[in-house]
């Protein structure tokens, strides 16, 4: 059995992988993205955000979503939609424009509206809002707060709700919040306000970005899941990957096999934890090496596609 056959018997909805758009053509790659008793869901990791959907006003292509969408339906995989809102990767109209807040308002349930309508029952869930908090628990200034002020997330879920088939999921989406900290914390304070006023919201996603020589023990993701699990939502590790400082060796590799395997073990022990997705499986795309710089070998498998450590110290846990 591959990693989503293993999740599966473990308890888990779900192992699961997210996949970009640049590597299609690679037959090595996507026999493996798409096979789904390695990997039982998906997510785009960039196909379905907003400067691809919504390219000019009003106008909306789904070509690279529907490049990662349509191959895993034949597949059988599940997948995770990522993402209606976010302060990056929005294309120039939106960030240039001179809105009021009732007109950007207007833009992003329009967003949302088609987005939604057109991949109607293909997601399990969609992370409706992603990263709004900065680290320090305040809200991150960007042109959603600036423009319309804190209620734009409300106002995005409540359009998720809306405009998304019944039963999908709707999460808040966010790194940094792996452990009980001030961000964590004021994640959960939005969970209980929009609780206490009905707004609709049924999980968190922590992201997991991790580094070898910094990451959080088992019982700080337990921790933090709980914050959000004992107000009823479910949890997911949707995002992750553990990266290193280049040039790697034996001792990085053991570390990041032992990272990957507590994060594993932490959602299959957290009974409101549905799955975990890794930010790619295989070292050549991930987002690492061109985001971090002199950071790399973040993934499952090497640039050869051969299994690493993490891998089986992964299957191990499931
Ligand atoms: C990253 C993609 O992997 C990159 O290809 C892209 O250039 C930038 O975005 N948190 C998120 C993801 O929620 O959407 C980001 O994905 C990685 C960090």
């Amino acid at each position: 059995l591959g990693l989503g056959g293993l999740a599966r018997k473990a308890g888990l909805k779900y192992f699961g992988t997210a996949i970009d758009n640049v590597v299609l053509d690679n037959t090595q790659y996507t026999s493996i993205a798409f096979d789904r008793s390695e990997f039982n869901q998906v997510t785009a990791s960039n196909g379905q955000k907003w400067v691809h959907i919504e390219p000019k006003r009003g106008v909306f292509n789904y070509t690279l979503g529907d490049e990662i969408v349509d191959p895993s339906k034949d597949a059988g995989q599940i997948r995770r939609c990522h993402t209606f809102l976010w302060h990056n990767q929005l294309p120039k109209w939106l960030t240039s424009g001179n809105w009021t807040k009732t007109t950007l308002l207007n833009v992003l349930e329009n967003h949302i509206k088609h987005e939604a309508d057109y991949y109607w029952g293909d997601c399990y869930a969609w992370d409706v809002v992603n990263e709004a908090f900065n680290d320090n628990g305040t809200y991150r200034s960007d042109i959603w707060l600036d423009t319309i002020g804190p209620e734009y997330i409300e106002h995005a879920f409540r359009f998720a709700r809306k405009y998304t088939s019944p039963g999908t999921k709707l999460y808040y989406n966010d790194y940094g919040i792996e452990r009980v900290n001030s961000k964590s914390l004021a994640v959960q304070a939005l969970i209980k306000d929009f609780q206490k006023r009905k707004v609709p919201i049924d999980g968190v996603g922590l992201q997991s970005h991790f580094t070898v020589s910094r990451a959080p023990l088992y019982t700080d993701v337990r921790a933090a899941q709980q914050l959000f699990t004992s107000l009823g939502l479910e949890t997911a590790l949707t995002e992750l990957d553990v990266r290193l400082d280049l040039p790697d060796d034996a001792h990085k590799t053991a570390t990041q096999a032992k990272i990957y395997a507590d994060s594993v073990r932490a959602c299959v022990d957290e009974k409101k934890c549905v799955g975990v997705t890794v930010w790619d499986f295989w070292d050549p795309v991930s987002w690492v090496p061109e985001t971090f710089a002199g950071e790399g070998n973040a993934c499952l498998l090497d640039a050869k596609f051969n299994r690493k450590p993490a891998y089986y110290a992964v299957a191990d846990v499931l």
